[in-house]
């Protein structure tokens, strides 16, 4: 057996960071460990053995494959090449699973890239390697697919392709099996398997090939044959397909070719997986795609689209985790979150669709320098779902708005047709979060500072439910309606919850928020000044400064924040309670918002190190709760050590980053930082069990039996502020409206680092040196050889510039005890504690 085993200690592949990619050794993980393919419309959630499922557009209503979620064996059906040896009739499978051969006689590699898998296998002197992709310009998947005789003797293989189609709407397929089993059916000809909707016909996928195959099924219980799985299909293990094809059932692709391949020879393969009909879309995307000079090239694009993004932000730091996940796999991640919003993973797997207000807020904050234009069509998406009395609706389809073109014939179909009426979405108060409106201010402000965008505040966007309004306007709505969400004493209401699903406390209070609200308006106070608004400016700074005082006044419990109030007025975060003493949100956002004194910002930071702190990252609340307690919310339902309850959330970690370099603590920045990050966690895979290139919903907590196991990576609000709090805040670069900041807060023992960083159309290629030791502060700061006060202006478009760093010690805060930043860092929320 491949031995991976590190002492006690568990590794399954490793970091590729020359081409990108995560290189999978051993295929036996205990979890599958996904990969995303397509970035715009078609999109396949594939595992490191190659299962998985594919759609477009919508996880639930434009399914292609089939994915039986949860399922034993893990991850089936998937999108497989199986070769056979047909003079031995031996067969097994490109990726381990589903023929699952013993590993330690054939060797399998799963290379996971951007947007790509690359599956590799050697068994018995044929090298063959399955790679999928989906091109950026057409809906289709691609298997290159490449088969090697490595022997001294001629060989005669057969290759079969297999994948499971799925009915086009998710619910149907899983739960409404009286029609779905009847109202799809599937043909041959030309090459091409079409599979189509009786009742929707207007909708087919295909599947084809750049080869004449020798035979095919398009059923898939002909394929795999009864009492048979995925493991050893009855065509395989018999030599060759049934040539079947069936109007209702159960519907599959596999393709069969019959192959010699004398000693050294290669053979290339393509299939094709694709949306539409034969004569519409799969003739011409097969003429296409059987010139490997196209299939080549559409690779080759693929690449360049992610070694564009990549290349806006690249750092080389002294440590290697760091940079492996900022330079590629935190972007990666981040940039997929945009994309697919929370809905489409092996966790969400097609019941819901659309964006959640609060998730996709902040994931567009992480990427407005890498996406620009995706970030905007999401902004508006998400302004277009804000009602005009502020709020914005917590989970809804962007689809809704949009235009719907009156192209269905005017019969009422059996099928679910989505017909979406925006005024059934437009839900109330009692489905308000108090938080989902207020992350957008500060997304659109990044956006502005990034891209120079300023007219982006005057776009006119509709609301959700009547009228319209400037962009800034929009934003206004969410501050004032924040506002008007506020108690006598000043604290934010927590309404049905805030950004902690499982806090519910009503008419009670949020602490959260009020550090939200002040956050919020410190972004929109610095947009009104830099927009020449002086009357939202003076109003709104006004406003910030009362939140803050009510803040100061209301949470402060001595040595930490509280988190709330019930609607009871317990309060709860507090030293006095019994559970629940202290939680991470409020304590890191004291810092990160800039609404704490120094010296209450570091007391809490002191505090979350103290009793929330771990190996693996922080808890986010301790004492677990173990007491069901309604008036605070589900949160005390929940299994101690569990998500909401006492798990180390991996979403809010980033937060305590941020706060720490806003109090200038690089050390200790450096040290959550390094606790959560994936990487550094490869090596314990027997622990960790998920994938050590994405960041999770959360890690089990110190509470629980399984205490560092992670789970839910890809789609979370982690991969973004991760980015944001290594890139913004402990390298220190990010834009104000007017300039590049440049602010590190890093390890003293850093003693030098280089960032290249394109920003509006210009490279800055970054210096930084660090001879005292220091862990934050500017000391002379240096533009193409000449000494800058402040901030670096914006440069020519095409540009190359050299920016010379060198930290040191500068001035001595209030406090005496922290470091300042450079002159000139520009206030308000993107400066915080300076
Ligand atoms: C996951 C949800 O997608 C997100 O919206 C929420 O903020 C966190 N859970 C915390 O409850």
């Amino acid at each position: 057996m491949n031995e991976q085993r590190l002492g006690s200690r568990m590794r399954y592949g490793y970091f590729d960071d020359i081409n990108r990619e995560y290189v999978i050794e051993r295929p036996d993980i205990p979890v599958s460990w996904t990969n995303y393919l397509g970035v715009k419309d078609f999109c396949t959630v594939i595992s490191h053995n190659a299962g998985g499922y594919s759609f477009c557009r919508s996880t639930e209503h434009h399914r292609i494959t089939r994915f039986r979620q949860n399922g034993v064996p893990l991850d089936r059906p998937g999108h497989y090449v199986y070769l056979r040896d047909d003079e031995t009739g031996e067969y097994w499978s490109l990726s381990w699973q589903p023929v699952g051969k013993d590993f330690t006689k054939a060797k399998y590699i799963c290379r996971h890239g951007l947007s790509y898998s690359r599956f590799q296998c050697n068994y018995q002197q044929i090298e063959a390697e399955q790679l999928l992709f989906v091109p950026l310009e057409d809906d289709v998947e691609l298997w290159d697919v490449r088969i090697r005789n490595r022997g001294t003797k001629p060989r005669k293989l057969s290759v079969f392709s297999y994948l499971e189609f799925s009915f086009h709407h998710v619910e149907i397929d899983n739960q409404n099996l009286q029609m779905s089993l009847y109202a799809a059916g599937s043909n041959y000809s030309d090459g091409i398997i079409e599979y189509d909707f009786f009742y929707e016909p207007w909708s087919y996928h295909f599947f084809a090939s750049n080869f004449q195959p020798d035979s095919y099924d398009c059923v898939r219980d002909k394929f795999i044959g009864n009492y048979r799985t995925e493991t050893n299909p009855i065509a395989v293990e018999r030599g060759t397909c049934g040539n079947s094809t069936d109007l209702g059932g159960n519907h599959c692709g596999s393709l069969h070719k019959k192959l010699e391949l004398k000693p050294g020879e290669e053979m290339r393969m393509i299939f094709m997986l694709g949306v539409g009909s034969r004569e519409e879309k799969g003739l011409d995307v097969r003429l296409k795609f059987s010139n490997l000079n196209n299939v080549d090239s559409a690779f080759d694009d693929l690449k360049k689209y992610w070694d564009k993004k990549e290349s806006v932000l690249q750092c080389k730091t002294p440590n290697q985790g760091f940079n492996s996940m900022v330079n590629t796999w935190n972007l990666y991640q981040a940039e997929t979150c945009v994309v697919w919003s929370r809905f489409a993973s092996f966790i969400e797997v097609g019941g819901r669709v659309g964006l959640g207000y609060r998730d996709t807020s902040q994931d567009v904050m992480a990427v407005p320098h890498t996406s620009p234009d995706k970030v905007k069509e999401r902004m508006i998406e998400l302004l277009h779902g804000q009602v005009s009395r502020g709020y914005g609706l917590h989970l809804f389809d962007p689809e809704v708005f949009k235009p719907v073109e009156d192209k269905l014939p005017g019969v009422k179909l059996p099928t679910v047709v989505p017909s979406p009426n925006p005024s059934d979405i437009i839900h109330g108060m009692d489905s308000v979060c108090s938080d989902d409106a207020l992350w957008i201010v500060a997304s659109v402000c990044e956006y502005v500072m990034e891209t120079g965008n300023a007219e982006f505040f005057d776009q006119v966007i509709p609301f959700a439910d009547a009228g319209e309004g400037s962009v800034y306007e929009h934003l206004k709505r969410s501050l004032d309606f924040t506002a008007e969400q506020t108690a006598a004493n000043g604290i934010c209401f927590g309404l049905r919850a805030d950004w902690n699903d499982c806090l519910n406390l009503g008419g009670g209070q949020s602490a959260m928020v009020s550090f939200m609200h002040f956050w919020a308006l410190r972004y929109f106070v610095d947009a009104a000044k830099f927009l020449g608004r002086e009357n939202d400016f003076k109003k709104y700074s006004e406003m910030a400064e009362k939140v803050r005082t009510a803040i100061e006044r209301e949470l402060w419990d001595g040595e930490w924040y509280a988190r709330g109030v019930t609607k009871a007025g317990i309060k709860i975060g507090v030293k006095a309670n019994e559970e629940g003493k202290i939680f991470l949100e409020s304590n890191s956002w004291a810092g990160l918002s800039g609404a704490a004194s120094p010296e209450r910002a570091c007391s809490a930071m002191d505090a979350v190190h103290k009793y929330l702190a771990s190996p693996y990252g922080i808890h986010l609340n301790w004492p677990v709760f173990t007491k069901p307690n309604d008036d605070i919310g589900y949160v005390t339902r929940v299994y101690p050590g569990l998500k909401e309850n006492g798990s180390i959330f991996n979403h809010p970690n980033p937060w305590a980053v941020i706060a720490e370099c806003k109090l200038g603590r690089g050390a200790l920045a450096m040290k959550l930082h390094d606790a959560l990050l994936p990487y550094n966690q490869n090596d314990m895979i027997e622990i960790r069990e998920a994938e050590p290139y994405s960041y999770c919903q959360f890690v089990i907590g110190r509470d629980h039996p399984s205490y560092g196991r992670a789970r839910h990576p890809w789609l979370t609000g982690s991969a973004g502020w991760s980015y944001t709090a290594a890139t913004k805040y402990i390298l220190g670069i990010r834009p104000s409206y007017t300039g590049l900041v440049i602010d590190p807060c890093i390890p003293a023992g850093w003693k030098e680092f280089e960032v290249q960083r394109r920003w509006r159309g210009a490279t800055y290629n970054v210096k930084v040196k660090n001879p005292d030791g220091v862990e934050k502060g500017v000391r002379i700061l240096k533009l193409n050889g000449e000494i800058i006060n402040g901030q670096i202006p914006v440069q020519g478009v095409g540009s190359v510039n050299e920016v010379e760093v060198t930290m040191g010690k500068v001035t001595q805060s209030k406090t005496g005890k922290k470091p300042v930043t450079a002159k000139g860092v520009s206030e308000g929320a993107t400066s915080g504690h300076t």
